[in-house]
């Protein structure tokens, strides 16, 4: 049994605390560690870094953590031992953050995305890619249990030929006026690194690549459908962040992907994230664990005929997928699998420039909606 040192910065923040700590490394400790190819096993040691030194006692208390460090002491934890380096602060401030840690030597595992433009992100993996340090970037969505039965259905050849994906992803998040948002304040700032296309473009970016092809073109309106909302301290603020984005993108092999992406959505599908991928052969709708399908030889007929009743229940004509595996939470599997690059040097796909290429999507679609035309996606440079 070894442990493994991770300085996770940004821990007190919603993701960090709860997915990545609770939910993955606490977790990932409590089963005893990450179990190694040769059967050893690897036990995360987390040392929780941020700038309120009360709030990182009192995480660390509840969840008996022996090691914190605030946010001044970093360097001198960076000259430390610990192996890897973790960020989850917000988007701004990670660039600097990873550039100093991987200076310092440290592998560098961090949350989407990257940076908040293209050169900085770029100059990250460069800087990344050039030195010997082992860099991956959360890419959590690929563990969900719909999209893993969607990937399911690929292998399987069940669509045949692709031709369209429709994803619908969005929530109502409320202003703060009458009932407190559930999201944080600094979402709705674009000087803050805010908008629904810095938060979901750099996820829609893998999530295509990975299933279905690489983005190629992308049309993007963004947004602000509501100016004024209400901080976490009762303040209102101007609302300068896009909440919702209308996209269309070209994937190779012309398949066509439409994107609504929306906080200003009142939910009427089955989960909060729904796509719809339809092929020649079948069709499949995935939520966030639950995955259905039509075959061609199910497909019904549909008449158009408003002038009487629809009597066809078209929910009917879908078939379930089932589990036939035990799912694990999407960011402790990403987190185990990064630790087995680091320790035991398994392959890890998703790493800077994965991370840079999702930057490049969020950056054209932003251009896309700033000058009303379509933008290219060209292979990435670094
Ligand atoms: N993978 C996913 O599904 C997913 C989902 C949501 C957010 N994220 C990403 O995770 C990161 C953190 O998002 P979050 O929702 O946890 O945010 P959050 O506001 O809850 O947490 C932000 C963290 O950064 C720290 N921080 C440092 N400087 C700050 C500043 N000037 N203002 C505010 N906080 C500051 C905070 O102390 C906190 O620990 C973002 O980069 C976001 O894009 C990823």
């Amino acid at each position: 049994m070894q442990d493994v040192g991770i300085i996770m910065n940004g821990v007190t923040g919603r993701m960090g605390t709860n997915q990545h700590l609770i939910r993955s490394i606490l977790a990932l400790r409590e089963e005893g560690g990450v179990e190694l190819p040769g059967g050893e096993r690897v036990v995360p040691d987390p040392i929780l870094v941020g700038r309120n030194e009360r709030k990182l006692q009192a995480l660390c208390e509840e969840h008996d953590v022996d090691r914190y460090a605030v946010d001044p002491e970093l360097e001198t934890v960076l000259d430390g031992d610990d192996e890897i380096y973790f960020d989850s602060q917000v988007t701004p401030r990670r660039p600097e953050a990873l550039l100093n840690a991987i200076d310092a030597g440290k592998h560098v595992y961090c949350e989407k995305p990257l940076a908040t433009d293209l050169d900085e992100a770029k100059e990250v993996a460069r800087a990344a890619k050039e030195s010997d340090v082992k860099h991956g970037i959360v890419q959590d969505k690929l563990w969900l249990p719909g999209l893993m039965k969607l990937q399911r259905l690929i292998d399987h050849g069940f669509f045949g030929d692709l031709l369209s994906v429709r994803v619908e992803f969005g929530y109502w998040v409320f202003t703060g006026h009458v009932q407190p948002a559930q999201r944080p304040s600094w979402n709705y700032r674009a000087e803050d690194g805010g908008g629904i296309i810095d938060d979901m473009f750099s996820h829609w970016s893998y999530v295509l690549e990975n299933l279905f092809g690489d983005v190629e073109t992308v049309s993007c309106l963004g947004k602000i459908h509501i100016p004024e909302r209400v901080d976490e301290n009762g303040e209102a603020y101007e609302a300068t962040a896009e909440d919702a984005a209308y996209a269309i993108m070209e994937l190779e092999g012309d398949v066509v992907a439409q994107l609504n992406s929306s906080w200003t959505v009142r939910v009427n599908r089955d989960d909060l994230l729904e796509i719809q991928v339809d092929g020649t052969e079948g069709s499949a709708v995935a939520g966030l664990r639950e995955c259905k399908t039509q075959h061609h030889s199910n497909t019904p007929k549909p008449e158009w005929n408003p002038d009487t009743p629809n009597e066809h229940d078209f929910y009917d004509d879908w078939e379930d997928v089932p589990n036939n595996q035990v799912f694990e939470n999407a960011f402790k599997e990403q987190w185990a699998k990064y630790i087995r690059h680091v320790v035991a040097g398994e392959p890890f796909p998703w790493d800077f420039r994965e991370g840079a290429k999702g930057v490049q999507l969020t950056e054209a679609s932003y251009r896309s909606w700033d000058e009303g035309r379509r933008i290219e996606v060209p292979e990435l440079e670094l």
